[in-house]
Order: structure tokens, then sequence, then C-alpha cells
């Protein structure tokens, strides 16, 4: 059944597709600016979520994971350190201002940070509707232009009913997706990292025996993977599998880390394309397959102990390759080849799981028809503005933002927590002025 809302009800100025981080903030920018859900607001903006409540990863909120960004770095401080929905003021409305204090950190832990996220999202919870996954997006002409979105959206939980709703505006911030290697296919027993935690808690209440356990993969997801399982399978062998030598740290020493501050999104922005390519290359270490020291020089601690010990519970099979997966009802059988020599091992498992990192969702996966009237420069990337707009074919006048999907346009930090607050208030901004609206504050 579909529900078609055709009166002046149903038309936004603004719909936001997914309610992760980047949305929120810029759902606040647009609340601290007078932004309303009802048709009487000056400026009506909704978000549709999928989900059924707000969520960030919630697969691995592991109790002792620490936010890999600085507290300052949250959904409005980089824009309004003056803002209500800050971090700091999510401390003193929770008791722990001087207490978060004496840990004497910039880094949260994630499960804090998650809490933090709720109670922002709960404060602007009038402009987002969840359990509404965006399954269509088409455009809508008048006099030939087209002026309007229909989005179409179903709740996963009753998938046959659909409802649309119309925005003269869009802002895409549907996230990042599991990557698996080819072939992969997950089960009870073969996972991917984005749903460890629940799976391990299933695992652990189930009673099943776990003798050993296999993770795939050598970056931030894969170690984590690696110490939870060891923490919470105190009888399972642990078996890293990688093809680097070692884990390679994180770069976040402080020159390189200025890649992630606001003013290099103009300087990236505005570089040639190889400009572009090598700031990617040479600082790719900052973000991608990489590991933060502390956990490395733990997990090397924890096996040399073992070593001292005679019971070694974790291994690194480095340098090697998962060849061949078999998986039954009870075991996984995976062959796990040694690069150099070729020589291959089989290790009877009861998990493997795949830490083999995410993916930005194509446009193309939500927009559908609305990706066609995108327009794609050469290397058939999507044309960005500097203000997150993505260029449309002649006759469009309804915009489409991007948060996220934009490393070719705007850095690094485009999936990143980095510079939501201040993307947020630019694209705030953008809206508004596209709108007549006066320029936000901040
Ligand atoms: P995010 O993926 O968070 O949200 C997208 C939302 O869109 C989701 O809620 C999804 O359900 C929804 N959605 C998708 N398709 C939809 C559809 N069709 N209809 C409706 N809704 C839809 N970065 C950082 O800077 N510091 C850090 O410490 C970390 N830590 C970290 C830990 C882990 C485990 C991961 C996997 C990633 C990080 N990151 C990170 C990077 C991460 O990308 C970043 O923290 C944010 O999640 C980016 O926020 P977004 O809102 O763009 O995407």
């Amino acid at each position: 059944m579909t529900t078609l809302h055709s009166g002046p009800d149903s038309v936004y100025d603004v719909l936001g597709i997914g309610f992760g981080p980047a949305n929120l903030a810029l759902a606040i920018a647009l609340h601290e600016h007078g932004a309303g859900a009802g048709p009487e607001a000056p400026f009506r903006a909704g978000f549709l979520e999928r989900q059924p409540r707000f969520g960030w990863h919630r697969g691995m909120l592991i109790d002792d994971a620490t936010m890999q960004v600085s507290f300052l770095k949250d959904l409005v401080t980089m824009r309004d350190p003056t803002s209500d929905f800050s971090f700091l003021c999510y401390l003193r409305e929770h008791g722990r201002l001087a207490d978060f204090l004496n840990q004497k950190t910039l880094f949260p832990l994630r499960v804090e940070f998650h809490d933090y996220f709720e109670w922002a999202a709960a404060r602007v919870g009038r402009l987002v509707e969840y359990g509404a996954e965006v399954v269509a997006v088409r455009p809508v002409t008048e006099d030939g232009e087209v002026r309007w979105f229909d989005v179409v959206s179903r709740d996963p939980a009753a998938p046959d009913r659909r409802t649309v709703r119309r925005a003269r505006a869009l802002c895409v911030a549907t996230g990042l997706e599991p990557r698996l290697p080819p072939g992969a296919v997950l089960s009870d027993l073969v996972w991917h990292t984005s749903e460890l935690v629940p799976r391990v808690a299933e695992l652990v209440r189930s009673g099943r025996p776990v003798r050993r356990a296999v993770v795939l993969g050598a970056g931030q997801s894969a170690a984590e993977a690696v110490d939870y399982l060891h923490r919470k399978l105190p009888d399972a062998e642990i078996c890293s599998v990688f093809a680097k030598y070692g884990y390679t740290p994180a770069d976040d020493s402080p020159f390189a880390n200025r890649i992630f501050d606001p003013a290099a999104v103009d300087v990236f922005y505005g570089a040639p394309a190889e400009v572009k390519q090598s700031l990617f290359d040479y600082h790719r270490g900052t973000n991608y397959s990489v590991v933060d020291m502390e956990l490395i020089e733990s997990l090397s601690r924890t096996m040399y102990q073992e070593r001292v010990q005679g019971r070694q519970r974790l291994r690194m099979l480095n340098v090697s390759r998962i060849r061949e997966v078999e998986t039954s009802d009870h075991d996984v059988r995976v062959t796990v080849e040694f690069l150099p020599t070729g020589e291959r091992e089989l290790l009877a498992s009861d998990v493997l799981v795949h830490a083999t990192g995410y993916r930005p969702q194509g446009i193309g996966d939500s927009l559908g028809e609305i990706a066609k009237l995108c327009l794609r420069d050469d290397e058939d990337t999507l044309r960005v503005g500097r203000d997150h707009r993505v260029q449309t074919a002649p006759g469009v006048t309804a915009d489409v933002y991007l948060q996220g999907g934009t490393e070719h346009t705007h850095g690094l930090s485009s999936t990143l927590l980095s510079t939501t607050a201040v993307r947020a208030g630019e694209i705030c901004a953008s809206l508004l002025a596209r709108h007549g609206v006066r320029a936000p504050r901040g």
C-alpha cells in the first residue's frame, strides 16, 4: 500500500536521507536556525532513517573502545562553540563534566559518544522519522523543470506500506556499508565486523564451545575484533590473518592531522586532480588500514606473555591470504596460504570474521532515477560544489546535497566526523540562502 501525500502538508524544504551523525549535525544546525517539522515552519526540514531508533555503528560498540577523534569535533563545537548541543553540555547535563576532565583525555569512550549522539538526536527528534528506509526518489516536473523530488520510503518492519514525501532539496547522508571479499557469504558463523558485538553476545549466551576464531583484515576494526574475541572467548585460539607483515600504526601526528582541518577542505577542493590524488596517497595512513598504536602494543604484549606462559591463544598469520572457506552448520574451515612459500594451513574454526572495511553507499543505491540527473566528470565521479551540492542537469532546480561519498572533491574527512559540524553549517547556510532565508550564525 502506498500513502501518497500530495497536499502542501507533505512538501519539505529539505529532506535528509539517513540520520547518522552527519545529518544529525545538519538537523541541529537547521533547528538552531528555527527550522521546524510542520508545514507552518519558516523552513521545513525532515529526516528519514531506516533504523528503528538512533544508532551509530552499534555492532562495534566495544565496551572499552575509544573515539579516534577529539570530543571537540562533536556535532557542533567547530561550527559554533557556544551551541548547547556540544559534548561538554551533554556531560554537564549528565553530571560528568568534572569526572570526564579528570580522565585527562580528548578521546571519550565510543559508547559514551554514542550516548551523546542519542541525547542530541532525541532533542531534535521531532524532525526525524525512524523506521523509514528510502527505497526510491522520483523527479517531479512542473513547467518543464524538475522542481521537487518525491521520496518514497517504507518501514523495514512493515515493508508493504510505502510513504511518499515531496522535497525541494535532499541531503543524502547514507554512510558506509560493509565491504566483503568477493564471493564471501555471511551466516551464523561468518560475520562482518559491523555485527561483532551482538554476534559475540549471542555466541556466549548459547554456550556453544569455541575452539578457534579467525579474523581477516589488518585495519582498526580487525585489531579491535581480534582483541575483543580474545577477551570474550577465553578458551579459543584467535587467528589474525592479513597480507601485510604487521599492523600499520595510524598516523595521528599533529601535522598530518591537519588534513582533517576545515581549512584543508578548501585546499583539497581547489587542487588539480593529480594534487588531490597525491594528498590522498600521502595521508591515507591517517585513516585507511591502520591501527591505533596503543592497541598494536597491547596485542603484541599479549602475544609475548602467552609465549612466555607456553599457551599461545593469539596468533598472527601475516603475509597470508585466505584461499578457501568451507562452511557447514557447525563449523567453518578456512584455508590460509602463507604467501612467501605458498604453504597452506587448514584452520578448523567456529567463527570467521571479515574485518574488510566499508565502502560509501553510491548515490544510485538510494536515489535511483535521481542519480541520472546528477552530473559526472570524465572519471565518472559526481560533480559536487564546495557547498556540497551536486551539480545537476539543466532544467533541474531541486537540489541534492551530499554528506559522505565526496572524498574525490572534499578530501579525506568526507566519511569521518572531523568536519561534520562545519560541513553541516555550510549546507545549512547554502540551503537557507537558496530559499531566501537569512544565513545562520556560526
Ligand atoms: P553513518 O553510517 O553513521 O549514518 C548513515 C545512516 O543512514 C545510518 O543510520 C543508516 O541506517 C542510514 N541509511 C542508510 N541508507 C538509508 C536509506 N536508504 N534510508 C534511510 N536511512 C538510510 N570516524 C571518526 O571520525 N572518528 C571515529 O572515532 C570513528 N569511529 C568509527 C568506528 C566504527 C566502528 C566505524 C565503522 C566508523 C567510524 N568512523 C569514525 C567513521 C564513520 O564513517 C563516521 O563516524 C560516521 O558514522 C559518519 O556519519 P554518517 O552520518 O555520514 O554515516
